[in-house]
């Protein structure tokens, strides 16, 4: 049974870890923390709109990935095109799961959205991969995606290419 992380408390830990303006930086300690603190968890990562539509493997923890993902395909590629967390009870029943890692059963990716001049683009998404079905419910999600908020918050980022 997977222990509830203490969500508010991981925040203000992310917070305080986040100590550079660098997005490559912050990624790498996020991906990293998240790893750490989240449990059942057999890949934690991010992936990145380095060219228009095409999603590149970023800073990670697990086993090497599969990359590029376009937004056509995929969790992943959902998660960009729609601009809407995917939570995934069961990636067997997702049409087009690309499975990098055949020991994962759910997952939760998350967008990352950010400013650019006057508009919102989708910087890159935050994939996370475990070996349990049904592992990551509402309360999950949403700790999730304060988490990712804290990064886009304590990152500068890099033109994104339109
Ligand atoms: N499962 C993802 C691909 C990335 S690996 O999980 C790291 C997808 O279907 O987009």
């Amino acid at each position: 049974m997977a222990t509830r992380p203490d969500y508010p408390m991981l925040a203000r830990q992310l917070d305080a870890t986040l100590d550079t303006r660098d997005w490559l930086t912050n990624a790498s300690q996020t991906a990293a923390f998240i790893n750490m603190t989240v449990d059942n968890l057999n890949w934690a990562g991010f992936y990145v709109q380095r060219l228009p539509g095409t999603l590149h493997l970023g800073p990670f923890q697990g086993q090497p990935a599969c990359h590029p993902i376009p937004f056509s395909k995929g969790v992943c590629g959902a998660a960009a095109t729609q601009r809407t967390t995917q939570r995934i009870a069961d990636v067997y029943e997702f049409p087009g799961h690309i499975a990098c890692d055949a020991a994962s059963r759910s997952e939760l990716v998350v967008p990352v959205i950010v400013t650019q001049g006057e508009q919102e683009v989708l910087w890159g998404v935050l994939d996370l991969d475990s070996p349990s079905p049904e592992r990551f419910d509402a309360e999950d999600q949403a700790g999730i995606e304060r988490l990712v908020e804290i990064f886009i918050a304590s990152s500068d980022f890099d033109t994104v290419p339109d």
